[in-house]
């Protein structure tokens, strides 16, 4: 086991540095930036089934749940079609409303999920087609669905998802690019830019995990916080459910992502001087927003730990501790954000003496209801 642990003390903390290469292998051969080419073998034959589509209902749960988040800000934004994301669990035992007109599109990195396969099922005999985004080749879901594009994440053995997420991503954001292209949604200018930040951002996550000392730091500052609150807008605000699920399942420490303009309509009541607030606050459309929500933070003495984009001041001022992570397009944004709360959750947990690979409760895939 240690051997498979290629040095690390976890399997967590080597399938977070494993991001850049497994990014760069879910693109390699399908993205071509110079060419301006993206391309996925089990989506050209079905492009027309999703351009014409009168809708996407996105299904899975967990963190891949939180994957198919951030895939409908960025379908709706480059390819115009309107996307549901649904709970599995919540979907299959609902008598949801769908037909052939619609595409679904399954999400799991193990590609057994029980709940998951039930809803492909079920939207199978409504008619409609379903794709597949898995990272276990040849799994249950993988040959339930009518077609799909693997994510390289390589063998994800820690239970909390790391590596899956961020390869989920990227899958998604080159599927959107494509349609965006056959759809004729996004200018070609937009298009080329698109691929080429995306073809950065293996360098980029590498940038990301040098910050692990400053991590490790402010993970020590915090470890005895009995809940953590994380706030996101927009395309970060998955990103904010997403690191809050990573800190519960591994230190077992309350935490609630919430989109930060709703902290007004009750988080707010929660903050004093024992809550520590996460906020991600990188430049984008919403950071002047984001800023106003820390300022109301720090007013009720709430201590702030802030994403930042690399050369931030305004918010470097106000926050106790921030956490960089380099520029680069808002739709692309999640898969940088998500490194340094990885990191948090994972230093918090080794704190604390938890079993970070295998925590109490939990199994890698749930293959039950
Ligand atoms: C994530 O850290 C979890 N352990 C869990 O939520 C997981 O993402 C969920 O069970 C879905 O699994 P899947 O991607 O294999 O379908």
């Amino acid at each position: 086991e240690q051997i498979e642990k290629g040095g690390y003390d976890h399997f967590m903390l080597k399938e977070i540095y494993e991001q850049p290469s497994v990014i760069k292998d879910t693109y390699r051969g399908r993205l071509l930036a110079d060419q301006g080419i993206v391309r996925l073998g089990g989506l050209e034959n079905y492009i027309e089934k999703f351009t014409n589509a009168q809708r996407i209902i996105i299904v899975a749960c967990g963190t891949s749940w939180h994957a198919g988040l951030v895939a409908e800000y960025i379908f709706e934004d480059l390819v115009r079609i309107p996307v549901e994301v649904e709970y599995a669990s919540e979907f299959r035992y609902r008598n949801p409303i769908i037909s052939e007109k619609d595409v679904v599109i399954a999400i799991s990195q193990s590609g057994e999920t029980a709940d998951t396969l039930a809803a492909i099922k079920l939207a199978k005999s409504k008619g409609a087609f379903v794709y597949g985004v898995c990272n276990v080749v040849g799994s249950s879901i993988s040959r339930e669905t009518h077609s799909g594009t693997y994510t390289h994440a390589g063998p994800e053995i820690g239970v909390a998802s790391t590596k899956a997420f961020t390869t989920q991503i990227t899958v998604l954001a080159m599927i959107a690019l494509r349609l965006a292209k056959a759809k004729g949604t996004i200018s070609q200018s937009d298009f080329m830019l698109y691929l080429r930040a995306l073809e950065l951002i293996p360098n980029q996550v590498e940038e990301a995990l040098k910050t692990d000392d400053k991590i490790t730091e402010i993970s020590a500052a915090f470890k005895d916080a009995r809940n953590f609150l994380y706030l996101g807008r927009g395309y970060n605000f998955p990103v904010a459910l997403e690191g809050a699920l990573k800190l519960k399942e591994i230190s077992y420490i309350h935490a609630e992502g919430y989109p930060a303009a709703e902290m007004k309509h009750g988080p707010i009541a929660l903050i004093d001087e024992q809550m520590p607030v996460v906020v991600i606050a990188i430049k984008s459309d919403h950071y002047d927003k984001v800023v106003s929500n820390i300022q109301e933070i720090k007013a009720r003495k709430g201590k702030i730990i802030a994403v930042v984009s690399k050369g931030d001041t305004v918010v470097k001022e106000m926050a106790d501790y921030v956490m960089e992570v380099p520029h680069t397009m808002e739709a692309l944004t999640p898969l940088l954000t998500t490194i340094p709360l990885q990191l948090l959750s994972y230093h918090i947990a080794v704190m604390l003496n938890r079993n970070v690979d295998q925590p109490r409760n939990l199994a890698k895939s749930v293959t039950v209801e």
